[in-house]
This record gives structure tokens, C-alpha cells and sequence, in this order.
């Protein structure tokens, strides 16, 4: 932006400056910093923040959900703690995710079992953040 503030008017100048300013870009959460599920690894919870972002599995949560998981128009946030389907256990996430799979093929990704585990630790990494 600094050029631009330099040659053009300072009007135009804020119109570049203020929203890229105000739509603050939502991080990815560290998944070496989240906690790990009862009898899930460190390693699922790092495989399912992969495929939660597109990068394993053709996993697409990350679309609907948001990078951060905290929501999009399309998908709730998933980092709250709070849940609509089920208590937010393991086994209920689990359910959740094997429930839309089966309404929606392919929506999800394309998950192996050992993929939707991985996936299920990390969403429940996300709804047990301490912080
Ligand atoms: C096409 C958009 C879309 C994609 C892709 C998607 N979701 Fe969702 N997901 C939703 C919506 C919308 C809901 C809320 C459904 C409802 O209210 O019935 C939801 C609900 C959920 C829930 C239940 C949340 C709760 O509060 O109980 C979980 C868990 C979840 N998604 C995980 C995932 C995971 C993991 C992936 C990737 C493997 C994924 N979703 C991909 C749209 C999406």
C-alpha cells in the first residue's frame, strides 16, 4: 500500500487501507498446540488438521467450516465447545461426520475409515481448547 499512498490521493489510499485492515484473516490452528482426544494420538489430530484442510484425503471441512474452523455462512464453528448434534464425545462426532457422509457422498472428501478417525480427533481437538 505504500506506493499507492505515495502517488494517489490519501481518499484512495484509505479505500485500499481499510478493509484489508478490518477482515482480520482467520488463522489456522496450531495442531501442536491442541489437545489430544481419549485413546486418539497426537498423530490422527495432525492428520485430521490435514485433511480438515484440503491437504490429505481431499478433505474440504476447511471450506465450509473456515480455516480457523470457526465458521463459515455454509458451516458452524466447530471450536466452542458447543454442539448441535450429540455431547460433542468422540463416538458423537464420529456419528456426526459418518451421518453426513452417507447424505452427502464425496461432500466431505473421500475418507477411509482410518481417515475419519483422524479427522473426528481433530474436531474434537478444536471443541477442547482450554483457551
Ligand atoms: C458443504 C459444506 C460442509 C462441508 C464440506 C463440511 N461440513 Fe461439517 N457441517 C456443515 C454444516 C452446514 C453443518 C451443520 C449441520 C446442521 O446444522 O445440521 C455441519 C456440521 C458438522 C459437525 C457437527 C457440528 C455440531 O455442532 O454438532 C461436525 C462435527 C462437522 N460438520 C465436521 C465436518 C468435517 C470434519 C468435515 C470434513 C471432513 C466437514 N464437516 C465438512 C457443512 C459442511
Amino acid at each position: 500500500m505504500s506506493w499507492l499512498c505515495k502517488l494517489r490521493a490519501s481518499a484512495l489510499c484509505l479505500a485500499f487501507a481499510i478493509p484489508a485492515a478490518a477482515a482480520a484473516d482467520p488463522v489456522r490452528p496450531d495442531p501442536a498446540r491442541l489437545p489430544t482426544p481419549p485413546n486418539g494420538t497426537r498423530e490422527q489430530v495432525a492428520l485430521g488438521d490435514r485433511i480438515f484442510h484440503g491437504e490429505a484425503a481431499d478433505g474440504k471441512c476447511a471450506e465450509c467450516h473456515g480455516v480457523d474452523a470457526k465458521g463459515t455462512a455454509n458451516g458452524n464453528d466447530l471450536t466452542v465447545g458447543m454442539w448441535i448434534w450429540g455431547d460433542g464425545s468422540v463416538s458423537a462426532i464420529k456419528a456426526t461426520i459418518g451421518h453426513n457422509m452417507k447424505m452427502a457422498p464425496g461432500m466431505d472428501g473421500r475418507l477411509t475409515p482410518a481417515d475419519v478417525d483422524a479427522v473426528v480427533a481433530y474436531v474434537w481437538a478444536l471443541g477442547h481448547q482450554k483457551d
